[in-house]
């Protein structure tokens, strides 16, 4: 009796364990190996087609790193912005801040019918946006980092939702508080925001800083006015909106730290850019990211995987869509 005591200790200790990691594994954990038993070569496969993108259309890949965030600021990363329209869903596809701007559905299509052919019904849409963020980032020349995995995609859109996405012309306090609702911090938002180091934006986005600044009549006064000369060439007033300017003016295709310099220099592009130096809190970060680049590019990794596990679904709710643009059986 007395030598049996340990053992049921033991026995309970034991059976404890496992329960309260049922319940913990159960909860918003994502795991970097978790397809690693039921499709092993998935991030092989999303950044080789990634990569033939690219070869074609260098912008892709600043495409593809802001779908993942379009994605996760509405409803969690569950590829509801992936949806079509249909009887029951109303595109987040049509919501202002992504239409005739979100792109690289195509993209996202071809990998998903690579990835169904090696690996059937078990890779979520969600996770190929990840992945893609992570390939997309990388090869523009910037960092790489360990991707989270197990979302399962949504069967619903948010078109509300997507119209509530961070805007150009937010307030700074509005960009922060867009970010704590979804758990991120500031250190986050001006993380993030480097991702504008590659990539486009429409004259429509910000052509008020050019030439009436908040009903002044006058440019934005915190404008390089070298830069506000080249960009009022670029977007005439009264030009189409559509006109495509690069959101980084010195090194449009590569994903390096001038983001941050050029903050430094005022040449931010959007409002939303330039004023993270108008905080001294948020100009700091700014200041350290412009002096080391590989200290932004440790940031970036890790609030990628801070952005990548908003409000995931995991376990059994939600599915693995076979097409992206579909609820199953739709
Ligand atoms: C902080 C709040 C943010 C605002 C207000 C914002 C706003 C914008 C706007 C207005 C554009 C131009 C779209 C167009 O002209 O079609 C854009 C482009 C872009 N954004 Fe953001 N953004 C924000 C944060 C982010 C984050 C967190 C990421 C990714 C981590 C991101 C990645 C990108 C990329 C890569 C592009 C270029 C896309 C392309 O060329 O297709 N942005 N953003
Ligand atoms: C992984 O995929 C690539 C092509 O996408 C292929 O070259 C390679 O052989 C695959 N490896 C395995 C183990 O399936
Ligand atoms: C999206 O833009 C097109 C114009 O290119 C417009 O016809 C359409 O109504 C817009 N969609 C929504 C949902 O506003
Ligand atoms: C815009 O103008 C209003 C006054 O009309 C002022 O209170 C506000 O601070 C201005 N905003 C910016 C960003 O300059
Ligand atoms: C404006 O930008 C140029 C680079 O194009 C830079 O040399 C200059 O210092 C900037 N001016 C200000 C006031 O930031």
């Amino acid at each position: 009796m007395v030598q049996s005591r340990p053992s049921h200790l033991l026995a309970l200790t034991l059976t404890l364990t496992l329960i309260s990691s049922f319940f913990l594994g159960s909860r918003a954990q994502l795991s970097s190996t978790f397809y690693d038993s039921t499709c092993s070569n998935v991030s092989t496969i999303v950044r080789n087609i990634v990569q033939q993108a690219q070869s074609s259309d260098p912008r892709i890949v600043a495409s593809l790193t802001r779908l993942h965030f379009h994605d996760c600021f509405v409803n969690g990363c569950d590829g509801s912005l992936l949806l079509d329209d249909s009887s029951s869903i109303q595109s987040e596809k049509g919501a202002a801040p992504n239409n005739n701007s979100a792109r690289g559905f195509d993209v996202v299509d071809n990998i998903k019918t690579a990835v169904e052919s090696a690996c059937p019904g078990v890779v979520s849409c969600a996770d190929i946006l990840a992945l893609a963020a992570e390939a997309s980032v990388n090869l523009a020349g910037g960092p790489t980092w360990t991707v989270l995995l197990g979302r399962r995609d949504g069967t619903t859109a948010s078109f509300s939702g997507a119209n509530n996405l961070p805007s150009p012309r937010d307030p700074v306090s509005t960009l922060r508080s867009k970010f704590s609702n979804v758990g991120l911090s500031d250190t986050d938002l001006v993380t993030l925001s480097g991702a504008h180091t590659f990539g486009r934006a429409k004259c429509a986005f910000f052509s008020d800083r050019l030439y009436n600044f908040n009903n002044s009549g006058s440019p934005d006064p915190s404008l390089n006015t070298t830069y506000l000369a080249t960009l009022q060439q670029n977007c005439p007033q009264g030009g189409s909106g559509d006109t495509l300017n690069n959101l980084d003016p010195s090194s449009p295709d590569t994903f390096d730290k001038n983001y941050y310099t050029n903050l430094q220099t005022n040449r931010g592009l959007l409002q939303s850019d330039q004023e993270l130096t108008s905080d001294s809190s948020l100009a700091s970060t700014v200041n350290s990211f412009a002096s080391s680049q590989s200290t932004f590019f440790q940031n970036f990794g890790s609030s990628m995987v801070n952005m990548g596990n908003i409000s995931p679904l995991t376990g059994s709710n939600g599915q693995i869509r076979s097409n992206c643009r579909k609820v199953n059986g739709s």
